[in-house]
């Protein structure tokens, strides 16, 4: 077994209230690895990732040198949305494995110093949940029904849904039931939104956060954490209506400040642990709004998607950075960088898609990638990992966590090549293949060059590998000094010994396309997004750098690591 990390140096520094520092918590500097369970490990051989799986790449993780690992949900569920429609909060899927193999994966990862973080799905269950069923059975008018969102439908028959919203999956957002009622579902039609006005439904998920923190788990990611709330007055708006009303808190659908009454009762539950259990919302708001998730009286961390959102770009790349430092400090929160997860085209192939011609915003850019898919045609591979690994590298150097989606650190792009048959997200299927969905992220990892499923597991793998994974295997890379796992190794042992919780200053480079910001202990970071070659002023020694190569240069689509020679511990 490796040996447990060494302990981070606590620099964040929390005052209790006599000015004494405490230890700070782990999440505000972590390195969060998300693992996608049906996809990293497959330990029995039936196609589908499972929890022994996990387990038994525990010393992968270890050798990695992240401080958390983040399971996307492996809860049982009928996978209609890859698992975002869970059936029982509180149990594992049987084709993952039990109750029994979750606690030993939490102990496999504790033992080796790694915290484990689990997905919370509150705004919607699997419509094979107990609750929908019964709301199924139970008829219109019953109690079972207040549960969810069901409404009677419009027309002189009721046929017609209640109103025009779209599912964000694409087609319509109301299912009609067999005694002709509607339900609200914002995403599949497997998929009912919960009513958050319902009492039992707040204590239910109060129930499921302790569940889980009992067993040891470290900390909650919360999903769609910004739509729970709803208004749902009559008459209802339109979905043109919908469009254009502000998103100030009183939106009838998204991001309402009442969402936070119920963040409010999670941090009590949260904080009766000992340490407290870490919270991190996913919420698509308004950059300005994000704070209010990740004050310490709600979730106390948000993520921050904009350089997922963002191309690779220099000049971008520190605007977004100084706005977001920015944020979080006005809500006491550390800030998160995301570059890649499991609803995104990974970000080598972001990266190696013809650059937008900047007249767009790059939400909508990104929003537009992720939804079509990289066009295969298009895409030029090396130069998007040689950019991914200095946008890595570049965010790997900033105050605050990182969050790492599995397969980044084998360089892997997106599969674009998966046959309409073989193809799961529901996007694809609701929206008539318009979309192609997430599938291409969401492939099987491959651990070895050779072997069925690039050993995967023993069996298939349940979404098509490529012949190209061979060349991105774990074992391929293992050893070469100049591979993308040993590069992510080597910057996350770094990382480790210079990480503080101090912000850093910006240092003029008198290029658009060359950024370049500086760390307590002399720790410097520059980026080139160019194609010209930037050489770094000052006595600085190299440490690490996305591509081979020596002295002050830097290349263009390329970070490096330096050293002042002369700094100890300050800038
Ligand atoms: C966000 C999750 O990340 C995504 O995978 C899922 O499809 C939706 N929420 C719905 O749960």
């Amino acid at each position: 077994m490796t040996a447990p990390h060494p302990t981070a140096p606590a620099t964040d520094t929390d005052l209790v209230p006599d000015g004494h520092a405490v230890v700070p918590p782990w999440w505000r500097q972590a390195v969060v690895y998300q693992v996608y369970p049906r996809s990293f490990a497959d330990a029995d051989g039936d196609g589908l990732g499972d929890i022994a799986g996990i387990v038994s790449r525990a010393d992968y993780l270890a050798e990695l040198g992240v401080d958390a690992v983040w399971l996307s949900p492996f809860y049982p569920s009928a996978l209609a949305d890859g698992g975002y429609d869970v059936a029982d909060y509180r149990d594992v899927d049987p084709r993952l494995g039990t109750l029994e193999d979750l606690d030993a994966l939490v102990t496999a990862l504790h033992t080796r110093g790694i915290k484990v973080v689990v997905d919370i799905v509150p705004n919607h269950t699997s419509d094979q949940h107990r609750w929908f069923q019964e709301a199924l059975a139970a008829g219109r008018g019953s109690a079972a029904r207040e549960r969810y969102i069901f409404r009677e439908g419009t027309g002189p028959d009721g046929s017609l849904p209640p109103t025009d919203w779209e599912s964000t999956f694409g087609g319509p957002a109301w299912t009609r039931v067999a005694d002709g009622q509607w339900y609200l579902h914002n995403f599949a039609a497997e998929q009912p939104d919960l009513n958050w006005d319902h009492r039992e439904v707040r204590d239910d998920f109060l129930t499921t956060l302790r569940f889980w923190s009992d067993r040891g788990v470290d900390g909650f990611r919360i999903d769609v954490a910004h739509m729970l709330t709803k208004d749902l007055s009559e008459p209802l708006p339109s979905a043109a209506e919908l469009k254009a009303l502000p998103r100030d808190g009183n939106h009838p659908l998204h991001d309402r400040d009442d969402v936070h009454e119920v963040y409010a009762e999670w941090r009590t539950v949260l904080n009766s642990y000992d340490p407290p259990r870490a919270a991190v919302a996913e919420a698509w708001v308004d950059s300005a709004r994000v704070p209010l998730y990740a004050r310490p009286e709600s979730l106390g961390q948000s993520f921050n998607f904009d350089l997922l959102l963002a191309e690779p770009d220099a000049a971008q790349f520190r605007r977004l950075v100084t706005d977001n430092l920015e944020l979080a400090s006005r809500s006491g929160s550390s800030s998160t960088w995301v570059l890649s997860n499991h609803d995104v085209v990974r970000h080598a192939t972001r990266y190696g898609l013809p650059r937008g011609d900047g007249s767009r915003d790059p939400r909508e850019r990104g929003a537009d990638w992720l939804l079509r898919g990289g066009p295969e045609e298009e895409l030029d591979r090396d130069l998007g990992l040689r950019l991914a690994r200095a946008a890595t590298l570049f965010v790997l150097g900033l105050p605050g966590s990182t969050y790492l989606y599995q397969g980044e650190e084998l360089g892997l792009h997106e599969v674009a090549d998966i046959p309409a048959d073989r193809r799961q997200d529901p996007t694809f299927a609701r929206t008539g293949g318009a979309h192609v969905g997430r599938d291409g992220c969401r492939v099987p990892l491959p651990w070895t060059a050779e072997g069925g499923s690039f050993g995967f597991g023993a069996g298939g793998a349940h979404l098509p590998q490529p012949a190209w994974f061979a060349r991105h295997a774990a074992d391929v890379q293992d050893g070469d000094p100049d591979s993308t796992l040993t590069l992510y190794r080597r910057a996350l042992a770094l990382r480790r010994t210079l990480q503080t919780a101090e912000r850093l200053e910006w240092v003029g480079t008198g290029r658009e396309d060359v950024v370049h910001y500086v760390r307590p202990h002399g720790w410097h970071v520059v980026t080139n997004t160019g194609t010209e070659p930037y050489r770094v002023a000052g006595d600085l020694e190299r440490l690490l750098a996305s591509v081979p190569g020596d002295g002050p240069d830097v290349p263009g689509g390329s970070t490096a690591w330096f050293r002042s020679r002369r700094s100890s511990a300050g800038l």
